[in-house]
C-alpha cells in the first residue's frame, strides 16, 4: 500500500479499475458484485451514463468560478432539492461532515437569535455525523473522538430511540436549540427506530422551539424507498444535510433548510471554495433528473424488499443471526458475535459488502440492482454467512 498516503484506513487488498452498474472490476480484471455502493454513494450505481455524459460535457465547459459569482447550476440545483426535500433554501458544501457543520453553525445563530449565549444541540448515542471536529463531538462513539479532545463543547447526548430522555433534557436545561438525529442509525449498526420517534422529535422541537435537524447523508436520496427517509413518517425537518448519493460519487454536500432556519446564514457567515461548483452541481442535477425518470424510490421499495425477505427466508432461520433489518436497499444483518472477518471472505467470492457495529453485516446495494441481481446477492451471502456460522 502507498507508503506516502496517511494510513488512517485499514485498506482491503484489492483496487478496482472500472464498473458498470453494480459490477466492479479489480486491477486484475475481476469481477466483484457491488453491494455497498461505496457506502451509500454511487446510488446509480457505477459508470451511469447519464452522470458520465453530464459530468464529461461539464469538465469540457467549466469546472470551478467561485461563490463570488452567481453558479447557475447551482440555483438549479437548489431549486430542483428544494422542491423534491420541500425546503426553502441550501448551503452546498463538498461532504458530509461540512453539511453537518453548516447545520450545526445554523443551530447555533439560531440560538443566539433567540439570545441563547450557549446553545446546545441534543445528539444522540452510537451517532455517526463526520470525522471534523465539530461533528466527531456529535457523533456517539467514544473511538472516533479519542485522541482528539478537547471536544467541542455545545452538545447534549440522548440515547438513540428514547423519546423520553430527549423529554428529559428538554426538563432539566435551557440552552438546547435544535436536535440532530439520523433517520436510521448507519455507522451505528442499521438501527431503526420507533415508527413514531421521528413524528414525537417534531412534536418536542414545535413544544420547545427547537430546530430538528436530519441528518439523511446516508438515508438521504432514494436509498430507504422515499427521497428522504423523513417522508415515510411525515414529520419534516426544519434542517436537512445530504451528501454521499448526491453526486453519485462527485464529492458535493448540500444543508437544507427552511423557516426561521433558512434565514439565519448571511453574506459572510459561512462559505466553501469548492461547495456548489459548476462541476459537482451538474452532477448533483444528472443524479436528480436520472432518480426521478427511473423512478427509483419505487424500485427500491421493491427491491427492498425482495433483499428483506428474500434474506429473511434464507438466513432467519440460522443459529447466529440475531436480526435482519432494514428499509429500502439499506440493510443490516445482525449476528450474535464480531464478524469483520466475512468482508474480506466476501472479497474472495467476489461480492462487496461491510460490517459496522462489529457484528452488522451492512448492506447498501446500488438503488438501481436488478431483482436478477438481488437473488445473486441473497445467494452468495447466504452460502457466506451460513458457512461462518457453521464454524
Ligand atoms: C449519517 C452520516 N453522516 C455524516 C457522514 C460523514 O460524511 P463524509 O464522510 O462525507 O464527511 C456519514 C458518512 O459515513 C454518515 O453516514
Amino acid at each position: 500500500m502507498p507508503e506516502h498516503v496517511m494510513p488512517t484506513y485499514k485498506r482491503l487488498p484489492v483496487s478496482f479499475d472500472h464498473g458498470e452498474g453494480v459490477w466492479l472490476r479489480d486491477t486484475d480484471n475481476r469481477q466483484y458484485l457491488d453491494a455497498l455502493s461505496g457506502i451509500a454513494v454511487c446510488g446509480l450505481g457505477h459508470a451511469h451514463p447519464a452522470v458520465t455524459a453530464a459530468v464529461c460535457d461539464q469538465a469540457g465547459k467549466l469546472v470551478h468560478t467561485s461563490n463570488l459569482y452567481g453558479i447557475e447550476l447551482q440555483s438549479q440545483l437548489a431549486d430542483r432539492l428544494c422542491a423534491v426535500a420541500e425546503m426553502e433554501r441550501v448551503f452546498f458544501a463538498n461532504s458530509g461532515a461540512e453539511a453537518n457543520e453548516a447545520a450545526i453553525k445554523i443551530a447555533r445563530l439560531y440560538g443566539h437569535s433567540k439570545g441563547i449565549t450557549s446553545p446546545a444541540i441534543i445528539v444522540m448515542e452510537n451517532s455517526f455525523h463526520g470525522r471534523t471536529l465539530a461533528t466527531l463531538t456529535a457523533t456517539g462513539n467514544r473511538r472516533i473522538q479519542a485522541g482528539f479532545e478537547p471536544l467541542v463543547r455545545g452538545f447534549l447526548r440522548a440515547p438513540y430511540n428514547d423519546i423520553e430522555a430527549i423529554r428529559t433534557i428538554a426538563s432539566n436545561k435551557n440552552d438546547a436549540v435544535a436536535v440532530l438525529v439520523e433517520p436510521i442509525q448507519g455507522e451505528g449498526g442499521i438501527n431503526l427506530p420507533d415508527a413514531d420517534y421521528l413524528r414525537e422529535i417534531r412534536a418536542l422541537c414545535d413544544e420547545f422551539g427547537w430546530l430538528m435537524m436530519l441528518d439523511e447523508i446516508q438515508t438521504g436520496m432514494c436509498r430507504t424507498g422515499q427521497w428522504f427517509a423523513w417522508q415515510h413518517s411525515g414529520a419534516r425537518p426544519d434542517v436537512m444535510t445530504l451528501a454521499k448519493s448526491l453526486g453519485n460519487g462527485v464529492p458535493i454536500g448540500a444543508c437544507l433548510a427552511r423557516g426561521a432556519a433558512a434565514e439565519l446564514m448571511q453574506p459572510g457567515s459561512h462559505g466553501s471554495t469548492f461547495g456548489g461548483n459548476p462541476l459537482a452541481c451538474r452532477a448533483g442535477l444528472a443524479v436528480i433528473e436520472t432518480m426521478e425518470q427511473e423512478h427509483l424510490a419505487d424500485h427500491v421499495q421493491q427491491t427492498g424488499q425482495q433483499l428483506l425477505e428474500g434474506l429473511r427466508k434464507t438466513l432467519g432461520d440460522a443459529p447466529g443471526v440475531r436480526e435482519i433489518r432494514g428499509l429500502g436497499l439499506m440493510l443490516g444483518i445482525e449476528l450474535d458475535r464480531p464478524c469483520a472477518e466475512l468482508v474480506g471472505r466476501a472479497l474472495d467470492q467476489g461480492l462487496l459488502i461491510n460490517v459496522t457495529a462489529e457484528r452488522v453485516i451492512r448492506l447498501l446495494p446500488p438503488l438501481i440492482i436488478t431483482t436478477r441481481q438481488i437473488d445473486i446477492l441473497i445467494e452468495k451471502l447466504s452460502v457466506l454467512v451460513r458457512s461462518f456460522l457453521e464454524e
